[in-house]
C-alpha cells in the first residue's frame, strides 16, 4: 500500500532513520535536511560516538582529515536532527522495526570486516588484518584487549593501497611524531618499544597500478626516522605499464614520479626503512607457533593482473599486517549480496522505503569526499520516492519507546559532546587533541556525565 501523492506535500513529516554515522551517514542526514520536504533524521550508531571510520580509521597522525568532523558536528545540531549511539541494529532493534517506525531506512553501516588472503599459516598469531591494528591503535572499544608483539625485526605489510601506508607509516613513527596524536596510550608505548627495524610494503602488481595515492606516498619521505627504499629495476616498466602510465591520471604519475625519487635515493642510515616491494603475492606464512617467515612468489603482469611465476621467496619476519581491502557484512533481514559484500541496490535504491549509501553501497573503496556524492545521489532517490507517494506506510510508535522497553541505554548527542569534552579534557595538557576513552564502561560513563 503506497501513500498517495496528497499526502506527502512540503509540509508533511517525512521520518527517516540513518543507520551508522560514519561520512555517508552524515552526508545522507545533511542532504535529507537541507531538501525542501520537512524531514526528521534520526541516527542509530552501534558505538557510543560518532564518525565512523574518521574517529576509527583515519590515521592519527593526520588531524586535518579527521577536522572534517566539524562539518558533521553541524549536522548534528539541525532541530531535525537526532543521534542514537550504543544502538546497534540486529542486537537492539531490528530491521522490520525500523521499517515499520519510519518512512525511509537509509544503511550506512560501512565494511565492518577485513578480506581473507586465503593463504595457509594467515591464522598463525602473528599475522593480524590491518584492520584490528588499525582500530587498536585509533581506539576502538571492540579491539582494546590486543596486543601486537613489535619484537622483531621485520614486519611485513601486504597492499599497495593507502591502509597499507598508513599502517607502514604509523609503525615508522618516532616519539616525536606520535605524541601530539590521539594514538591510544597502549599503540604510542608498543610503537616507541617496538624492535622493528624493517617495514616490507609488499605489492602484487606494479608501481603503475598501485591503489595509493600521492601525498600519501610522498609522505613517506618526510618521515624522521625512516628511510624509504624502491628497487629501481621495480620501475622499469614492461611495454604495458608504460602505455598504462601514459594514459593514467596525473595522480599515478605523480605516485610513480615519488617511486623514481626513492629509487634514486642512498639510505641514510636511519634507524628504520620503509621497503617498497612490487610483482610479489604472499603464497604462505610460516611458523610453528607464530609468524616467523612470509613466503612470496614473483609475479609476472599479464594483461595488467598479476601471474605467479615459479620464483620463489622466504622472508623472515615476526609479525604480517594483511592490508588487501575491507568487506561488507550482512545485517539480518537486509537484502545483502554475498559477492559484492554490499546491499544491492541501484544507485542507493533497494526498494522504496529502503536505501544504502556509503561503503555498504559501493564497496570498501573511495575516500571521505567520496561519500558526500554518494550520499546525495542515494536521497535523490530517497526524496523522488517520498514526493511520488512510493514511500510504505509507518506504523505507530517511536525510537525511544521501543528502546526504552527493551532498557537500551542509547547515548544521545549530548552524551556524546560530554564523551568529547572529557576526551579533550584529558589531552590538553599533553598537548594532545584527546586522550580518547577506550573501554565501552568508560565511555558510557563519561556519557552519562552530561
Ligand atoms: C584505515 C582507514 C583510513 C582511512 N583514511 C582516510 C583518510 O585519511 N582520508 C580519507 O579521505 N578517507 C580515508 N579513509 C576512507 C574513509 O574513511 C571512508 O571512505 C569512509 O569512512 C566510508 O564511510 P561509511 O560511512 O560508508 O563507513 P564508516 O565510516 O565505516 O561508518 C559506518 C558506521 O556504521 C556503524 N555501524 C556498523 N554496523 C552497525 C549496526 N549494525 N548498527 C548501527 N551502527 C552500525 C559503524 O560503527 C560506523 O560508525 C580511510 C579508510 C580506512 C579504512
Ligand atoms: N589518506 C587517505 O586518503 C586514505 C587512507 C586510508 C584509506 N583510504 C581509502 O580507503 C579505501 C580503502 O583502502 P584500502 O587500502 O583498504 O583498499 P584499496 O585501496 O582497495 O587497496 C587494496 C590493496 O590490496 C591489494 N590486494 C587485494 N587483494 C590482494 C591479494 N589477494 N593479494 C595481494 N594484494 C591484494 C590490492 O591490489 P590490486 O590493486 O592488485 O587488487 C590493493 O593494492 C581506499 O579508497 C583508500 O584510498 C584513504
Amino acid at each position: 500500500m503506497f501513500r498517495s501523492i496528497a499526502q506527502v506535500s512540503a509540509t508533511t513529516n517525512i521520518r527517516v532513520v540513518v543507520v551508522g554515522s560514519g561520512p555517508a551517514g552524515f552526508y545522507t542526514a545533511a542532504a535529507l535536511l537541507a531538501s525542501d520536504l520537512e524531514v526528521e533524521v534520526d541516527m542509530i550508531e552501534r558505538l557510543p560516538t560518532p564518525w565512523g571510520l574518521v574517529r576509527l580509521g583515519v590515521a592519527p597522525d593526520h588531524p586535518n582529515i579527521k577536522s572534517v568532523s566539524r562539518a558533521f558536528e553541524k549536522t548534528a545540531l539541525n532541530p531535525g536532527f537526532r543521534f542514537f549511539g550504543n544502538v546497534e541494529v540486529g542486537r537492539d532493534v531490528q530491521h522490520d522495526e525500523l521499517m515499520q517506525l519510519y518512512d525511509a531506512v537509509v544503511y550506512s553501516v560501512g565494511a565492518q570486516t577485513d578480506r581473507a588472503l586465503g593463504i595457509p599459516g594467515e591464522d598463525l598469531p602473528g599475522s593480524w588484518p590491518a584492520t584490528a591494528f588499525v582500530a587498536w591503535y585509533n581506539g576502538h572499544p571492540d579491539f582494546q584487549d590486543l596486543s601486537f608483539d613489535l619484537s622483531a625485526e621485520r614486519a611485513v605489510v601486504i597492499g599497495n593501497g593507502n591502509v597499507a601506508l598508513d599502517v607502514a607509516r604509523m609503525l615508522a613513527l618516532t616519539p616525536e611524531e606520535l605524541a601530539p596524536t590521539d594514538t591510544t596510550e597502549a599503540a604510542i608505548e608498543a610503537i616507541n618499544a617496538s624492535g622493528v627495524h624493517e617495514i616490507l610494503v609488499v605489492g602484487r602488481r606494479g608501481p603503475v597500478q598501485a591503489a595509493w595515492t600521492p601525498v600519501e606516498v610522498g609522505e613517506l619521505g618526510e618521515l624522521a626516522a625512516t628511510d624509504v627504499i624502491v628497487d629501481p629495476a621495480d620501475l622499469e616498466l614492461d611495454p604495458g605499464s608504460e602505455a598504462e602510465l601514459a594514459a593514467a591520471a596525473p595522480t599515478v604519475r605523480r605516485n610513480v614520479d615519488h617511486l623514481r625519487e626513492y629509487a634514486s635515493r642512498q639510505p641514510t642510515g636511519k634507524p628504520r626503512a620503509i621497503r617498497l616491494r612490487f610483482f610479489s603475492s604472499p603464497v604462505a606464512l610460516l611458523g610453528d607457533e607464530k609468524v616467523e617467515a612470509i613466503e612470496l612468489v614473483r609475479n609476472n603482469l599479464v594483461d595488467g593482473r598479476a601471474v605467479a611465476t615459479d620464483e620463489r621467496d622466504t622472508i623472515d619476519c615476526g609479525i604480517v599486517f594483511r592490508s588487501v581491502g575491507y568487506q561488507g557484512v550482512p545485517l539480518p533481514g537486509v537484502p545483502f549480496d554475498k559477492h559484492s559484500r554490499t546491499i544491492p541496490n541501484e544507485r542507493g535504491r533497494v526498494e522504496p522505503g529502503l536505501y544504502a549509501a556509503g561503503w555498504i553501497k559501493r564497496g570498501p573503496s573511495g575516500v571521505i569526499g567520496t561519500n558526500k556524492k554518494d550520499a546525495t545521489e542515494t536521497v535523490a532517490l530517497l526524496l523522488e520516492d517520498a514526493r511520488l507517494g512510493k514511500l510504505p506506510p509507518r506504523g505507530q510508535g517511536t525510537l525511544e519507546e521501543l528502546l526504552a522497553a527493551r532498557c537500551v541505554e542509547a547515548v544521545l548527542y549530548a552524551g556524546w559532546e560530554s564523551i568529547d569534552r572529557a576526551e579533550r579534557a584529558a589531552g590538553e595538557p599533553r598537548g594532545r587533541p584527546r586522550v580518547k576513552l577506550g573501554s565501552w564502561e568508560s565511555l558510557l560513563e563519561a556519557a552519562r556525565a552530561k
